[in-house]
């Protein structure tokens, strides 16, 4: 990872302003010196996510998110810190320094793969809208009711009947042999390079950040040739550099852009962009391979359930069970739609229509559901056997919900079904529960813990376990020192780094203390990129969070004398010498009286 100077971080800072740059996600409004609007990351209503120009800090009340502007990029584009600091650096028109060391080549050739994808991406689209070579691809689109816009949208492109045509255009364009084989867009066979795409209507593949990573190309017609050698219907750029197939998903790029409360997941490209031409731009669909666990939690960052609609045939049904068990482990939610009467998403909307499909889609099925009428077909409910291995898969089924209630209400219908007993689903789902605690059980605790309020409790359960007062007194005393260089004298007159409490609360006194030293306040949004994932939301609350007093001095002293008293009775409570213990009530006495 690049390490960036701190006056370069700085200047990113200073360049970019929170307020503006959060707009682009969420509709804001003025509330008093805040703004605020809807959580971007999370399901609410009412607004009760802020942000405040003057901290350059956001913050949920809601969900407990948390942060500086690097922070909301992080969280809002799945980026990592650094490149969130790119994004920023970027958009204000700052150079970073350019890596060094090993890292660079790959850095550099990183950036070459995306140029090359890029030009090779308008290559094909020139190719499919603008040359007699194109036309045959042009007619696919047309057949398959494919508009100019969405040619446009998704930057489709062909890729002509030519072993030869993108190779000797990126010759042309200067780049060699060993670039364009490391992107995977020309293959290598016999000492020869040939095109890797031929043939094909091309699909660019674009990440969050806009880059294309690869390509998918869809053969024209039918996959068998006249010589019976059969091609396969649709060929994926290999992995490389730039292109990790189980970490990125077809027009996630697009489906985030809406805020959308669920993503739709489908199995192929076609699939997308026919639904997302029918005016349901919140669909994806993997590069090729089944559903993994790094998709999930990404397509988790940015919906709340994801609506898996597979094709309606057996595998696409037995690949839907596998997505919700993939969903599962991720800590989400999913629902499944089965399309009757046609094969896919694409053939259901040409045949009956946008409003069919969102009808299918405002209907599908909870995860749970969906399972239990599968497994009802595969065993007969009329014999005691049947019901038996019946009610034994259904409670295994049940595991993964986390709320009670919905268990509650699973086995109340699996009892009808069935009737077998209600206290006898219920063992049988115990049963299963208690062996399952080191799998699902920490599922759900990882799940809370990842979730932004978890993550709050996760970074306060760091803290020794001390009195809630305590800690909340401690608090606003970091919170007052982070305003005024007086109340930081006063502050150190009376407590060491070590009277406070935890790692987090010392450190953050520490940096204060320092930046004193140094004649300087701390900059509350700069201060937290020194802190780790876990600790930034409760970190941030502490800056956005507090109440101004009427008099801060003022405050600041009763926060002070209230600290030493709660440290105080601690003491006297496991003092056990009488000598000391009189000692300490007086000192005791004597701070009550100074209130
Ligand atoms: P159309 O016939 O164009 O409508 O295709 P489809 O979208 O109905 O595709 P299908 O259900 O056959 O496949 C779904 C997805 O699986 C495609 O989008 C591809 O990503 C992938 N896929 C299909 N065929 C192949 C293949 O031959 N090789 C590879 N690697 N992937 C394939
Ligand atoms: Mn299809």
């Amino acid at each position: 990872m690049p390490y960036y100077p701190d006056d370069v971080v700085n200047e990113v800072f200073a360049e970019n302003d929170i307020v503006d740059y959060v707009s682009q996600y969420v509709r804001l409004k003025r509330v008093g010196r805040d703004y605020s609007g809807l959580c971007p990351f999370h399901r609410e209503k009412s607004p009760s996510f802020h942000v405040s120009g003057e901290k350059q800090l956001f913050h949920c009340f809601g969900c407990g998110a948390s942060g500086n502007l690097v922070q909301f990029v992080m969280r809002v584009e799945g980026l990592d810190f650094v490149e969130a600091l790119k994004l920023l650096a970027e958009r204000a028109g700052i150079a970073l320094p350019e890596e060094g060391g090993a890292d660079d080549n790959s850095h550099a050739l990183k950036k070459k793969i995306y140029e090359m994808n890029k030009i090779s991406a308008r290559f094909f689209y020139d190719t499919l809208t603008k040359s007699p070579e194109g036309k045959i691809g042009y007619a696919y689109f047309t057949e398959r009711k494919i508009t100019q816009k969405t040619i446009i949208t998704y930057g489709l492109g062909f890729a002509r009947d030519s072993y030869t045509a993108l190779h000797d255009f990126l010759l042309q364009k200067g780049y060699t042999d060993k670039e364009m084989l490391s992107a995977g867009l020309v293959v290598e066979r016999d000492g020869k390079i040939y095109d890797k795409f031929r043939n094909r209507v091309m699909f660019p593949i674009i990440d969050l950040r806009g880059n294309i990573i690869g390509f998918g190309g869809r053969i024209m017609g039918q996959s068998e040739t006249p010589s019976g050698f059969k091609l396969p219907k649709y060929l994926n750029s290999a992995e490389t550099p730039v292109f990790n197939k189980g970490r990125n998903l077809f027009s996630l790029n697009i489906a985030k852009k809406s805020s959308p409360f669920s993503i739709i997941l489908v199995e192929g490209y076609m699939d997308v962009i026919t639904v997302c031409q029918a005016g349901i731009p919140n669909v994806v669909a993997t590069l090729g391979t089944a559903l993994t666990e790094a998709q999930a939690k990404l397509l988790l960052k940015y919906c709340s359930e994801i609506i898996i609609c597979y094709d309606s045939d057996e595998a696409g049904q037995k690949a839907a069970i596998r997505a919700i068990d993939i969903i599962n482990a991720a800590g989400g939610r999913s629902r499944v739609i089965k399309l009757k009467g046609a094969k896919d998403p694409d053939e259901y909307i040409k045949a009956n229509g946008s409003a069919m499909f969102l009808q299918a889609v405002s209907e599908a099925k909870a995860s749970t559901e969906f399972r239990l009428d599968i497994l009802k077909t595969k065993y007969s409910l009329d014999t005691p056997e049947g019901k038996a291995m019946y009610v034994a898969q259904a409670a295994e089924a049940l595991l993964s919900i986390t709320d009670a209630v919905e268990v509650d209400a699973y086995i109340n219908r699996i009892s009808g079904e069935t009737q077998v007993n209600k206290d006898a689903v219920y063992s049988e789902y115990r049963k299963r529960l208690s062996n399952s605690k080191t799998g699902e059980g920490s599922r759900h605790i990882n799940r809370e813990i990842s979730s932004p309020q978890g993550e709050n409790v996760h970074a306060a359960a760091a803290l020794p376990d001390k009195s809630k007062k305590l800690i909340a007194a401690e608090k606003k005393l970091i919170y007052l020192m982070s305003r005024n260089k007086k109340y930081i004298d006063t502050v150190r007159e009376n407590f060491n780094i070590e009277d406070f409490s935890g790692e987090i609360h010392q450190k953050l006194v520490r940096i204060i203390f320092e930046a004193r030293d140094n004649n300087t306040l701390i900059e509350p949004s700069i201060v937290l990129n020194e802190f780790a994932d876990s600790e930034i939301n409760y970190v941030s609350e502490i800056f956005y969070n507090m109440e101004e007093y009427a008099d801060n001095n003022a405050a600041l002293f009763e926060l002070i004398n209230n600290i030493k008293l709660e440290k105080l009775s601690e003491k006297i409570e496991s003092e056990k010498d009488p000598m000391v213990l009189s000692r300490l009530v007086m000192e005791m006495q004597e701070l009550r009286r100074n209130r």
